[in-house]
């Protein structure tokens, strides 16, 4: 049994999983408290970590119906994330590991993503091209086994899929996060109404979402508030279709540049329905995990450490965590 935890953002995570993939428990507790903010604050996200974190574990290891001495190995994400709120969860997992003497495994949260693909009962066998799109990350990946070795063959050089569609529902005055709820109010609209950049400038499989927050910005400006909120629907359904083409048409280049016919989606932007209709056009095998595999949680990271190389006590002590936007440091 490997006990796994993850607070690299808000959500609060604590999983069981078995070797081979099999989940006995995935605990999420979401912290719920940074709507209201319009974005995670990062000192209340870890204040609340170190609320949770105990029950997340108990809750996880009773739902697996283990104890502490049935776990064999701690995993942990270590990075990126908000440093203080990956201080919590790193600081747990040594002390559990370390009351047992029992080895832990440092995971990457990406690699976290990717890895949620090989959990049972619907294990993705490589190779494949991953897309994770969420709040905090996009990336394709070409992914050849299920080490953390895969290649990055793109990413946001801004603003993630996620964060786009949060900042445009804030811009339409939906709450934090707004991606949910753009989808629902873009049900009624016409994606054709406006025109907006998919950044397809970049010809390489980099995203960029800046420039396309920044012309919504301006549209409903141009607008004004009462043709605004006329012509809501029709904004969030035109703002939501240059996402998912965006995403779209780099992970068809991606398809075509590797050659492979298999795409595994992650993140919490996979639960778009739209995104999904689109990708699965592709004339690819789609692989999208359940909805609580893509958005942020333990057994993903569970499923990772099974790779990655593990330290045996007492030798993780010293380890530190690394931010978003930080690699990791080598050796791990
Ligand atoms: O993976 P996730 O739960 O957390 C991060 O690691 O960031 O992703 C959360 C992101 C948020 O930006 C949220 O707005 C977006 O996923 N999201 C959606 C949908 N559901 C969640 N975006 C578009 N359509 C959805 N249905
Ligand atoms: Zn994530």
């Amino acid at each position: 049994m490997i006990l796994a935890i993850e607070t690299s953002c808000d959500d609060t995570c604590a999983a069981v999983v078995t070797r081979a993939g099999q989940i006995a428990s995935n605990v999420i507790s979401s912290q719920g408290i940074h709507d209201r903010f319009g974005g995670v604050v990062p000192e209340i996200a870890s204040r609340h970590h170190l609320e949770l974190i105990g029950d997340a574990v108990d809750d996880a290891l009773g739902r697996a119906g283990v104890g502490l001495p049935d776990v064999e190995l701690v995993a942990v994400t270590r990075g990126p994330g908000l440093v203080a709120a990956l201080l919590v969860g790193l600081a747990t997992a040594k002390a559990l590991a370390a009351s047992y003497e029992l080895p832990l495994a440092p995971v990457d949260h990406l690699h976290g993503h990717v890895a949620a693909s090989f959990l049972e009962p619907q294990a993705l066998e490589p190779p494949f091209v991953a897309l994770v799109a969420s709040g905090g990350h996009t990336f394709l990946a070409r992914v050849l086994d299920r080490g953390p070795g895969y290649e990055v063959l793109g990413q946001t050089l801004d603003d993630a899929a996620g964060e786009a569609f949060d900042k445009g529902a804030r811009l339409l005055g939906l709450g934090y996060p707004g991606g949910a709820a753009l989808e629902r109010l873009a049900r009624e609209g016409d994606p054709e109404a406006f025109a907006f950049p998919t950044a397809a400038r970049l010809t390489g499989l980099d995203f960029s979402f800046a420039g396309l927050k920044t012309a919504l910005l301006y549209r409903v400006r141009d607008l004004g508030e009462v043709e605004t909120e006329r012509r809501r629907a029709d904004l969030a359904a035109s703002y939501q279709r240059a996402i998912v083409e965006a995403l779209a048409a780099r992970a068809e280049r991606a398809l075509t540049a590797t050659g492979l016919n298999r795409l595994a989606v992650g993140g919490g932007v996979a639960a778009n329905g739209p995104l999904r209709d689109r990708l699965s056009q592709l004339g690819v095998e789609l692989a999208v995990p359940d909805r609580e595999l893509c958005t942020d949680n333990a057994a993903m990271i569970a499923s990772a450490a099974r790779y990655v190389e593990q330290l045996p006590y007492p030798d993780y002590l010293e380890l530190d965590v690394y931010a978003t936007g930080e690699r990791a440091p080598v050796p791990a």
